[in-house]
C-alpha cells in the first residue's frame, strides 16, 4: 500500500479540507503503517506557481500548511511530509512525461477549461501542463492509493493514460516502469458546502470569510460563523430524505454527522423536530471540541520555524530516496 497525495499551500485550510482530505490522510497513514506500506503527503508548491502568486506568501503558506497537517494528526515519524520544490525528481519526471502526454488529452481537462475560461492564450504554460506534473507526483512513487476529491478524478485518469502509453512505448511487458494508479475516494468522503450558500462548495477562494470555518479560527469565531450560517425557518426532519430540498440544512447536518462519526439519520433521530436555535449551538460545541485541540497544536507549532523546516528537510530526503529507482528507470527507458 503506497499512499500519495498533495495539497496546495495556498490560503488558510478550512473545515472542507479537513473533512474531505486531511482526515482521510491520517486514516490512510495508519493503515499504511499497519501494512508496512508508505504514506507520502506533499505540499504542491510547484503547482502553486501555475497561477499568479506572491513568493513570500507562498513560502509562509507552505510552512503554515505543514503545521496544520501535523496538528491534524499527520505524524512525520509515520508519514513522509515534504514539499515538491525540495524534491527535483517531480519536475524532472514531469519533463520526461511531456514527451508522452498528448496535447489533445490536456485540452480535454475540465479544470483547464474552467480556470482558463475564454482567455486561453493568456494562461501560463504551467497551468496547461500541470496535470502532467500531477501524473509525475504519483507515478514517481508507484502509488497504489491516491486519495482525491471527485474534482481530481479526471487528472488521475490522465496519469493512468500517460503511464500506460509510456510503459507501452518504452518498456517491456514484464518490466513496466510505472504502476497504474487508482483513485481512492473514501465512501464517507464529505463534500462540505459554503455556510453562506448551500449550492457552492466551501473553498479558500470564496471571498467571504464567513462562508467557511478555518482550522485556525478561535472558538468564538467558529461559534459566530455557525450562528450566522444561512438556514431556513423549518424544524429539522426526522430522516435524511426530508433534507433533499434544503441544501443549507443538509450541509449543517452533514457537518455534524461527519464530525460526530454518525450517520445523518442518527443525527436526525436526536435533533428531528427541533429548530436551528437548538441545533446550531450543539453544532458549534461539537466543532469547537473537534477542531479546538487541532487549533491549539497549530498555534504551538506555527512559529517554530526550525521544527517545521526540519520536518520538510527530513521528508524531502526520504522522498528523494524513494523516487530514485523510478526516476532512473524512466531516464533509462527513454535512452537518456
Ligand atoms: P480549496 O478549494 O479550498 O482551494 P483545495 O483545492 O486546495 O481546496 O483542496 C485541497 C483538498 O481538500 C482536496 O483533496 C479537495 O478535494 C479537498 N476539499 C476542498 N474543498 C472541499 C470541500 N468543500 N469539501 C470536501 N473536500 C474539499
Ligand atoms: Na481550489
Amino acid at each position: 500500500m503506497i499512499v500519495v497525495s498533495g495539497i496546495q499551500p495556498t490560503g488558510k485550510p478550512h473545515l472542507g479540507n479537513y473533512l474531505g482530505a486531511i482526515r482521510n490522510y491520517v486514516k490512510l497513514q495508519d493503515e499504511a503503517e499497519a501494512q508496512d506500506g508508505k504514506c507520502l503527503i506533499f505540499l504542491a508548491d510547484l503547482h502553486a506557481i501555475s497561477m499568479p502568486h506572491d513568493p513570500a506568501q507562498l513560502h509562509a503558506s507552505t510552512l503554515e500548511m505543514v503545521a496544520t497537517l501535523v496538528a491534524c494528526g499527520l505524524d512525520p515519524a509515520k508519514s513522509v511530509l515534504f514539499n515538491q520544490a525540495q524534491v527535483p525528481a517531480h519536475a524532472e519526471l514531469q519533463w520526461l512525461l511531456m514527451g508522452t502526454a498528448r496535447m489533445g488529452w490536456l485540452n480535454r481537462m475540465t479544470q483547464w477549461k474552467d480556470k482558463a475560461g475564454k482567455n486561453r492564450e493568456g494562461q501560463s504554460v504551467a497551468l496547461f501542463g500541470y496535470p502532467v506534473l500531477q501524473a509525475a507526483d504519483v507515478l514517481l512513487y508507484q502509488a497504489t492509493h491516491v486519495p482525491v476529491g471527485e474534482d481530481q478524478k479526471q487528472h488521475l485518469e490522465l496519469a493512468r493514460d500517460i503511464a500506460q502509453k509510456f510503459n507501452n512505448d518504452f518498456a517491456s511487458d514484464d518490466a513496466p516502469v510505472f504502476t497504474l494508479p487508482d483513485p481512492y475516494i473514501p465512501e464517507e468522503a464529505a463534500r462540505i458546502m459554503s455556510l453562506r450558500d448551500g449550492a457552492r462548495k466551501m473553498s479558500k477562494s470564496e471571498p467571504s470569510d464567513m462562508s467557511r470555518v478555518n482550522l485556525t479560527d478561535d472558538a468564538e469565531t467558529m461559534a459566530e460563523k455557525v450562528k450566522k450560517a444561512k438556514t431556513d425557518p423549518e424544524v429539522l426532519p426526522s430522516e435524511g430524505a426530508g433534507l433533499a430540498e434544503r441544501p443549507e440544512a443538509r450541509n449543517l447536518v452533514g457537518i455534524y454527522a461527519a464530525l460526530a462519526g454518525q450517520s445523518v439519520n442518527e443525527v436526525l433521530r436526536q435533533y428531528g423536530g427541533q429548530g436551528f436555535g437548538a441545533f446550531k449551538p450543539a453544532l458549534a460545541d461539537l466543532l469547537v471540541s473537534v477542531l479546538g485541540p487541532i487549533r491549539d497544536r497549530f498555534v504551538e507549532l506555527k512559529d517554530d520555524r526550525e521544527a517545521l523546516d526540519a520536518i520538510l528537510a527530513r521528508g524531502a530526503a526520504q522522498a528523494r530516496e524513494f523516487s530514485r529507482p523510478t526516476l532512473d528507470a524512466a531516464y533509462s527507458a527513454l535512452g537518456l
